[in-house]
Order: C-alpha cells, then structure tokens, then sequence
C-alpha cells in the first residue's frame, strides 16, 4: 500500500475548517493507503505561543484527531517532538536547501510580515522541517490544502536534490488535494482562524454552533428576505456543501435564488447537519477526557511505531552522506 504522512499544528482551538480541509479527508483515506499523521508541535513553536498551554493543545489536537476516527487499528497516530528523526533530517536537509528558495516561499513571506518581532530561523527553515516530516518515512502522498502545495513542491525538489547528490534515496511526494471547497470564517470574509474570532469549534456544542452561524454573514447581494439570493457568494451554502446530503443542498439552493427560503431557514438545516456531524466526534472527545491515559498511550505507541520506520530511513542517509562508521556505529 502507498503510504501518506500529513501534519497539523496544535496551535489553538480545531475549527471546522481544520475539519472539512484536513482531518476529514484523512480519515477517508485510511482504508485505501497506509497513513501516518502527526501532531507537528515543533512546527508551532515557529511563531509566539503560550508555553503553559502547549502541551494542552497537543493533547487536544491528538484527541480530536483520534475522534475523528484516526484510530490506532487504522494508521500510526503521534507527535512530532517524539520522533527526533524528524529534526535530525531537516538538519541534513537545510545542507542542500538553498535559502533562496526557502525566502520566496508564501507562507514564511506572510508569517514575517504578521511576526516582525519574531523573524526567527524555525520560520524560515519550518518547510524543510516538513520536507523532512513526509520524507523521513518515504510517504509517496501527502493531503493538504492548497495553501501547503509550495511547501510540497520544495518537498520535492529537496528529494531531488538530496537523490542527485547522494544517491537515489527519497520519493518525489505527490500532494492529495482536498476537494472540499475553502470554508470561510463567520465573517464571511477572513479565512476561519480563532484568532479572528470567526471561528465555529470542532467542539462548540449545538446551542454555540446555531448561534454562530445564526448571525453569520450570508449572500451580500441579498439584502432583504424577497431577493432572490447567489448561493455561489454565499459562505453558509459553502458550508451546506461541506455538511449537507444532496437533497437538501438542492433545496436551499434552489430555496435561495427563487427567495422561498430565508436566510434564517437555511441557517437552520446548516446548523442541525452540521451538529448531527459533530455530537458524535464530540462525544467521543468526551469520553477520552475522562481516560487521559488512553489518548497518551495511543500516542507512545504511535511514536514508537512510527520511530520503527524513521530509525531505519536515518541510518540509510547517515550511510548515503558518508557519516556513518561501519561496525563502530552505536546503538542510540
Ligand atoms: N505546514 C502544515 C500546515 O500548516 C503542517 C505540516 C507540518 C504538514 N508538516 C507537515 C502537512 C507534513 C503535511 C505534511 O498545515
């Protein structure tokens, strides 16, 4: 089976686009690939963050990822800062990276911009970090949203280079594109982020989710209840498309541009599908709060599964770079 490595960062609250774009996907994937996710901590310490909350959120995020059905029986499941092969990689990787490549990439030119007081090395280096997430197992695919497309792409160009150099090593990985379309925050304008406040929770409960998305921004073009709308501007149809069955999307659809449903009416279908989505990943959520152990063993186990493979690819590129003392290397 073809293998897939993909990554989230355990910065802050997991919304439903983190949902819809990412993990998501991911659990549609398990049965047809082998899969390795991972919680990239080493990726979020880039930018500011709160110390205190950190280990928190990584554990959060684990268990999100779990809920959502990124079981142990089904792919390796761990953390970053647990397998150091990862940053032993990048280190190898940065020596044939050329930095210009690195400064022309969008998200660290947008990141610098947010972080002026912060333009530290980790964020200029954080996609040959990720060159080395996916390549450390040779995965061959990896899904992302089409903001990560230029960090694989540089992915694979250090494959080639590093393969050019030292041999024919690493895969060219091929990203999986999510279909699902980009959902907005509840502004209607920004990308959904917490820190934008625009944010509906993976795990906001039902009463939370209806009031967000009750005083969400619709179809501009709509002004009053009698025009008709353009669910094709309309961020809550987007959302219907990511959270509603056919039928129903047909219904606000056509409901929206013949103005026989209000805002308020498709509003309300949105909130009840999507809430029927979310109560059983939250309940499981739940369920694993209230044995930590469990999520904690889920991920020692996934880290030394995962170490399993990442050990062995090391020793191949320690050997491949010409650092490797045959006999005389030791056991770590
Ligand atoms: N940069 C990715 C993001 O912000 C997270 C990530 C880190 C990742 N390492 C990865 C994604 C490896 C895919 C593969 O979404």
């Amino acid at each position: 089976m073809d293998r897939i490595f993909s990554g989230i960062q355990p910065s802050g609250e997991i919304h439903i686009g983190n949902y819809v774009g990412a993990i998501r996907n991911w659990a549609r994937l398990l049965d047809q690939y082998e899969c390795i996710y991972c919680v990239v901590d080493y990726h979020a310490i880039t930018v500011d963050y709160e110390v205190e909350l950190m280990q928190r959120r990584i554990l959060e995020t684990a268990t999100i990822l779990i809920a959502c059905g990124l079981t142990p029986e089904k792919c390796i499941v761990f953390v970053q800062s647990h397998v150091p092969e990862h940053t032993e990689l990048a280190w190898i990787f940065n020596c044939v990276t050329p930095i210009g490549e690195l400064e022309r990439m969008t998200q660290f030119k947008e990141k610098a911009r947010q972080h002026r007081q912060n333009i530290n090395m980790g964020l200029l280096d954080y996609p040959v970090l990720q060159a080395a997430d996916i390549l450390i197992y040779k995965a061959g695919y990896v899904p992302v949203g089409e903001d990560q497309v230029q960090h694989v792409e540089l992915c694979r160009e250090i494959a080639r280079k590093f393969n050019a150099r030292f041999g024919e090593t690493f895969p060219e990985p091929q990203v999986i594109l999510s279909t699902a379309p980009r959902i907005l925050g509840t502004d209607g304008q920004a990308k959904m982020s917490k820190s934008m406040n625009n944010a509906i929770g993976l795990l906001d409960p039902p009463s939370i989710i209806w009031e967000k998305l009750r005083t969400a921004a619709t179809c501009p073009h709509r002004e009053r209840r009698y025009d008709p709308g353009h669910p094709e501007h309309c961020n809550i149809y987007t959302m219907h498309i990511a959270f509603s069955k056919p039928d129903q999307l047909e219904y606000v659809e056509k409901g929206c541009r013949t103005a026989s449903i209000g805002c308020l009416e498709c509003k309300e279908i949105l909130s009840k599908n999507m809430s029927e989505e979310l109560i059983p990943i939250q309940n499981r959520v739940k369920g694993f709060n209230e044995k930590p152990e469990y999520v904690m063993e889920v991920l020692t186990s996934g880290a030394d599964r995962a170490r399993g493979i990442a050990r062995q690819v090391m020793e191949e590129v320690r050997t491949k770079i010409g650092v490797k003392f045959g006999g005389l290397e030791t056991k770590s």
